[in-house]
């Protein structure tokens, strides 16, 4: 009985891992959320029987919480845990438009945001994976995923000029270093810590756009589409979890994947 803890999992991707996972009846698959009554209603009325599913309570930035969520796991897994995929994640609004010398113009806010997201993205996932490798130690699987962003790929930032999403991408840069320095530590016990960017998904981000906020995000797409051609905006959640599952079960510490950043398609290919 493969086992999973997917963190983030009352919306968006997160709520898709637990979807496709858990609908494997073999595979035990343990949400951890914020909301665990709103997620344990969803679940009862959008998965139904699925007996498989768990859903456990803890903010990402809650240490004792964490603690909490690791030993409930424990108890629900009988010890171990084969996959941690950690994909809860604070996504800014205040950066989503402006390139970075305008946030500036608002310095407290910009402060606020950014240490916000580096206490959730980048330190609450550092907790989360020194609270679970003993679990996965004893897991037989041993693979820590962390959902992460091309945002934060220093080779694209530059390449196509991507002044959106500043403070965002210097947290997933954070957290990309962090899972490198686990990996560094536990390849050699056989764990695969890797970040694994999904792609652009559609997940509501940028429903409440203005006009103006607009044309900057148009300018972001155009870039995207002269990078890939292929490129035809966001994909759905269905797809992008599907890929990442896929990158995440070929990849391993003796194919030489532990600590590396990659895309969906298990590559340096971002869209
Ligand atoms: N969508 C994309 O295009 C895209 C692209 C690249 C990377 N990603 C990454 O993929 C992951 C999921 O993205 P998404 O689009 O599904 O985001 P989303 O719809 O905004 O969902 C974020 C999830 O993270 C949870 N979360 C936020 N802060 C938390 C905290 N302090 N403690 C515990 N849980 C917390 C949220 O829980 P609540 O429901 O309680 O708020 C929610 O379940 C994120 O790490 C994001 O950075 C997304």
């Amino acid at each position: 009985m493969p086992s999973y803890l997917i963190t983030g999992a009352s919306r968006g991707l997160g709520w898709e891992f637990l979807r496709q996972l858990s609908s494997d009846p073999n595979n035990t698959v343990i949400g951890l959320v914020r909301n665990k009554s709103g997620t344990d209603k969803r679940v009862s009325e959008e998965l139904p029987e699925r007996s498989n599913i768990h859903i456990l309570q803890a903010d990402i930035s809650d240490y004792a919480a964490l603690q909490n969520a690791a030993a409930e796991t424990a108890h629900l897994t009988g010890g171990g845990l084969d996959y941690l995929i950690s994909n809860a994640g604070v996504v800014s609004h205040f950066d989503a438009y402006d390139p970075i010398g305008v946030l500036g113009q608002q310095p407290d806010v910009l402060e606020d945001d950014l240490m916000t997201m580096l206490k959730v993205n980048v330190v609450g996932n550092i907790h989360l994976f020194n609270l679970f490798v003993p679990l996965i130690r004893k897991g037989q699987v041993k693979k820590v995923i962390a959902i992460s962003s091309g945002q934060g790929s220093l080779e694209i930032i530059p390449k196509l000029k991507i002044k959106a999403a500043s403070l965002y991408a210097i947290s997933k840069a954070g957290l990309n270093t962090a899972v490198a320095k686990f990996s560094a530590q536990y390849a050699d016990e056989g764990i695969l810590f890797m970040s694994i960017c999904p792609g652009m998904v559609d997940t509501g981000r940028y429903v409440d756009a203005t006009p103006e906020q607009m044309v900057g995000l148009n300018e972001m797409l155009k870039s995207f589409a002269e990078y890939a051609p292929h490129f035809q905006g966001p994909s759905t959640t269905e797809a992008a979890v599907r890929d990442v599952l896929s990158v995440m079960n070929q990849s391993s510490v003796g194919n030489g994947d532990g600590g590396s950043f990659v895309s969906h398609y298990g590559n340096q290919q971002w869209l």
